[in-house]
Formats: C-alpha cells, sequence, structure tokens
C-alpha cells in the first residue's frame, strides 16, 4: 500500500498548477464542484449546498486524489469506522459517534437508543418539575464536554429557551462566579459533564458549585446534579444519585460526543425534539458519507482540497467564517474537533508522518473578520484558504437590509479572494494590489436549525476523519494533551523546582534574550 500512497503523492504533486481564473474558464465548474445535501420528508425539510468550486480542485487533480483515496483504502477504513471496529488502535475502542444517530453496529445503536430514551425521560421529567422549579442550569465540562453543547445552545436556543443555561468550563473562578450571579441557586440544576469524570478544571467546578448551592440555602446539593459521562461508578462514588447519572459509551470520543449524553443540556434548552432533529440531520449526512464514493462523497472532496493546501501549496492554516451569528462559535468547535484529531506527528502505525498532518485551524464571524483579519487573507504573504458559511434565511426580525448586507458581503469576500486586482486609479499601485487566485469553499445553508447544525457538524466529523485516512494518521486519540496535565501535578505536587529548573534551563539556554 504505501507504495501506491507514493506514487499516488507524486502523481498529485506533478500535476501542473492552475490559477482559479484559468479553471473557470470551464463554464460547468460550479456545476461540477457543487452539490446540494437536503433531508427530511422528499428532501424538502432543509439542506446546505457545499461549493467547492472556488478551490482549486479540478478533474485531473480528483482522478489523484481519488487515486490516493484508493491506495488508502478509504472505503475499507469507513466501512470499519461504521461497524464498530476498533480503528482507534492505540487506545484499543471503536469510535462510535455515528451510532449515537442511528449508523452503526445494531449492538452499538441499540444501546444509544436506549441511553438516549433514560436521558429523554429525565429531560422531560426535568420540564414536569419532578426536581421542582429548574430555570437555569451550570453545565460544567471543558473541550468536547462543553464546546458541543455551548454551540448547540448558542445556536438553536435564541428563540426559545425552556432552560436559562450557562456552560462553564475554565478553572478560573471567574467564568463559575459569572454564572452564580447569573442564577438563582434554588431553581438551578448543575450538570457534571466529564468523559472520564476526573478532569481537574470540571472536578474542582464542580465542588465549587455544589458549595455555592449549599450556601445559598440548598439542603442537598448533590441532588441538583446530573453527571453526563463514560464513568457513570465514579459519577455515583462522587455522590451523584445513579438516576440522575446519564452514561455514554467508552468508545464515544469526548470531541465527538454531543450526540450522547453530553448533548444533555441542548435537550433540557432547546427541547427534547430539537435534540433530535440534530441527530437527524447528522444521520442525513452520515447516510450521503457512508453511501458515496470518489469526488461525490462531500467529506471526501473537502478532505481532497485540505490535503492539497496543506501538502502542496504549504498552507498552514485553514479559516473558517461564518456569516451567521447562530453559528459564531462553530470556529472554536471546529478547532478541538481538527486539531485535537489531527494534529499529530506519527501514522497509526507508529512510523513518522511524510509531511504537514492538520493545519492549524481558525475563524471568527463575519462580517467582523472583515474589519480584523480580512487584510492578512487578501494582501499577506500566508496563502488561508477559507470557508464561507451561511444561512439564506436571516435569524434576525429586522429590516431585510441587515440579511442582504451580510449574504452580500460574504459572496463578494469569496469572488476578491479569487479574482484579485487594483484598487489603484491607475491600476498600478503595488500597496493597493491583490494577488486573488485565493480558495474558498462556501456552505450555503437553506436555514440555520436543528438538522443544518447537526449536518454541518456531522461533514466535519467525515471531514476530519478522511483527512486522517488520507494522512495515515489515527484522529480518536489524543496523548498530546497529557504531558502538561502531568507536569501540572508535578508543580502541585511540591514540584514548583521542577517549574523553576525549567525556566533557568530557557533562561540558561536563552541568555542572548535575558
Ligand atoms: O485533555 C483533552 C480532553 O481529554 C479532551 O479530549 C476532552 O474533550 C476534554 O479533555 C475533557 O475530558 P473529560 O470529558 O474526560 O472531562
Amino acid at each position: 500500500m504505501a507504495d501506491a500512497v507514493h506514487a499516488a503523492w507524486d502523481r498529485i504533486r506533478g500535476l501542473p498548477t492552475r490559477t482559479l481564473a484559468e479553471l473557470f474558464a470551464d463554464p460547468s465548474r460550479v456545476e461540477k464542484l457543487s452539490d446540494r445535501l437536503a433531508w427530511g420528508e422528499g428532501k424538502t425539510a432543509g439542506g446546505v449546498l457545499f461549493d467547492w468550486s472556488k478551490t482549486h480542485l479540478e478533474d485531473a487533480m480528483l482522478d489523484a486524489f481519488e487515486a490516493l483515496a484508493e491506495a488508502c483504502d478509504f472505503t475499507g477504513k469507513r466501512a470499519a469506522l461504521l461497524s464498530g471496529a476498533r480503528i482507534n488502535v492505540t487506545e484499543g475502542r471503536a469510535a462510535e459517534h455515528t451510532a449515537q444517530r442511528g449508523v452503526g453496529a445494531d449492538t452499538s445503536v441499540e444501546e444509544a437508543m436506549a441511553l438516549h430514551a433514560r436521558m429523554r425521560m429525565l429531560v422531560e421529567a426535568i420540564h414536569q418539575g419532578t426536581l421542582g422549579e429548574v430555570r437555569h442550569l451550570i453545565h460544567i465540562g471543558i473541550g468536547g464536554s462543553a464546546l458541543g453543547p455551548k454551540l448547540a445552545i448558542d445556536a438553536l436556543t435564541r428563540d426559545l429557551k425552556l432552560v436559562d443555561c450557562h456552560v462553564v468550563s475554565n478553572i478560573d473562578g471567574l467564568a463559575l462566579e459569572q454564572a452564580f450571579a447569573a442564577c438563582d441557586p434554588a431553581t438551578t440544576l448543575v450538570a457534571v459533564a466529564s468523559k472520564t469524570f476526573t478532569t481537574i478544571e470540571t472536578m474542582t467546578n464542580a465542588m465549587s458549585a455544589l458549595k455555592w448551592l449549599g450556601d445559598n440555602g440548598v439542603a442537598d446539593p448533590y441532588g441538583r446534579v446530573v453527571a453526563l459521562t463514560a464513568s457513570p461508578d465514579k459519577a455515583v462514588e462522587w455522590g451523584v444519585d445513579e438516576t440522575r447519572v446519564l452514561p455514554f459509551p467508552e468508545s464515544v470520543g469526548g470531541r465527538y460526543s454531543l450526540w450522547s449524553s453530553i448533548g444533555f443540556p441542548v435537550a433540557l434548552a432547546a427541547g427534547w425534539d430539537e435534540f433530535e432533529a440534530m441527530l437527524a440531520g447528522a444521520q442525513a449526512m452520515d447516510e450521503h458519507f457512508r453511501a458515496t464514493d470518489g469526488r461525490a462523497n462531500l467529506a471526501l472532496r473537502a478532505a481532497f482540497a485540505d490535503q492539497y493546501y496543506t501538502r502542496v501549496r504549504g498552507c498552514q492554516t485553514r479559516a473558517c467564517f461564518t456569516y451567521d451569528e447562530r453559528l459564531a462559535l462553530l470556529p472554536d468547535y471546529l478547532q478541538q474537533l481538527e486539531m485535537e484529531s489531527n494534529g499529530k506527528r506519527v501514522t497509526a502505525e507508529g512510523e513518522p508522518v511524510d509531511g504537514a498532518t492538520a493545519p492549524i485551524t481558525w475563524g471568527g464571524v463575519g462580517t467582523d473578520g472583515q474589519h480584523a483579519v480580512f487584510q492578512l487573507l487578501h494582501q499577506g504573504t500566508h496563502l488561508v484558504p477559507v470557508d464561507f458559511i451561511a444561512s439564506i434565511a436571516p435569524g434576525d426580525t429586522l429590516d431585510p437590509a441587515h440579511h442582504a448586507i451580510l449574504l452580500t458581503n460574504c459572496f463578494a469576500q469569496g469572488a476578491a479572494l479569487m479574482a484579485g486586482g487594483n484598487m489603484a486609479a491607475d491600476g498600478k499601485d503595488p500597496a493597493r494590489a491583490f494577488p486573488g487566485d485565493r480558495p474558498s469553499a462556501t456552505m450555503l445553508c437553506d436555514d440555520i436549525d436543528a438538522a443544518t447544525l447537526g449536518a454541518l457538524i456531522a461533514f466535519h466529523e467525515h471531514r476530519t476523519f478522511a483527512n486522517a485516512v488520507l494522512l495515515g494518521i489515527n484522529p480518536f486519540d489524543q496523548f498530546g494533551v497529557e504531558l502538561g496535565k502531568k507536569m501540572a501535578k508535578d508543580i502541585e505536587a511540591g514540584g514548583a523546582d521542577l517549574a523553576l529548573a525549567a525556566f533557568s534551563l530557557f533562561i540558561e539556554r536563552n541568555a542572548d534574550l535575558a
């Protein structure tokens, strides 16, 4: 297989570099590289248009990347992922986030449905007052135990909020104090979200939340806690009644866990139907990903472009700008999904990788980015492929001019990056020159609703997996986060000299900096 992979890369690198202007000489380009994923009855409930025409993908390159995918056994690896095989080889686990939305091994799908039924019962019991009046939830978690819920609650509960949710992740006590200030302890629940139920930030915050409840008249603080975890025994041992422990399987990775009981605050805040709609949107993307081969596979095609920019054009970052306030937190979410999955330096077999792996994912919300970082995107020395995500339907009810300006700017930025030009009257001022030929992809949603959010997140999960297959790496472990945690514990255990030793060694080695 290695020879076929090298041969495919040689073929890719040997292709002539053509500009976007040259590629757009093909009148059918937009049609060939834009595809819509729709869902619901008769595919009329909603959809997203995935337009990759303003990237440098073209037929010969797609042929070569399809050969690379074949050499990397993409279809075999995809089948292994979706069948619950232990593809997370370094941890000896499956990666079964798709089973949470009905796509995977039968036993895993059945288990997910049973755990969702348990979660639904608790959510509906809380809504019906079984735990007394509940007006607030403080959701305590970090990384994948916080970013997904935070994104989904922000995106889906702007019009309707059944429970006021505050997601707290940082150990900086100010974060928790800000949530306390907004909540009435008498009507507040606390969700402790931790796959391992050992993460020091989460467990410290949880203890402080219990203290806040007790100090403010709650007789049984533990009685106000719901635990969301893959370690239910630890949650019970910590003091949470097992009827309020919502487990999820060890085979669901933290950054892939929104679909599991980690999504409890989304269901509590937005309603169970919204949570299920989000699962359904993700399932629609899963079905597409499972059934579609080659360049027609939306996530694989995006990975082809990602690999081209990272490994052939030397791009070190990838930007995502969401031209919709409802998706303002999506770039933050994608940072963990993509960088914690593919920020690796060895292959799944433990061999050094033979080139760049994950680029640095960054981004923000439009149009704000235009007034902050787009200067670099247009005239900087770095080539940065940009994803634009927007919605045809507005999220607001103000003058339609708001949404018109938002969308026209989104489309204009992609056009300007591609076309370039010179803004000087005589067209010759170097300071006003735009090189152009800068790539972008556009995801244009019918609207931003629960199903669309689910489909977009699932698309990026599969895009991340497809990139990992083409790179030959394991996207489902994250040993890179362990050394810092260990050193923090060493310092906390009295190893202050360790920190000083490290610092003094740095100073020694960088005396010229002193
Ligand atoms: O340290 C990284 C990490 O393990 C992430 O992968 C995870 O999402 C986060 O910390 C929180 O872990 P847990 O859900 O076990 O508290």
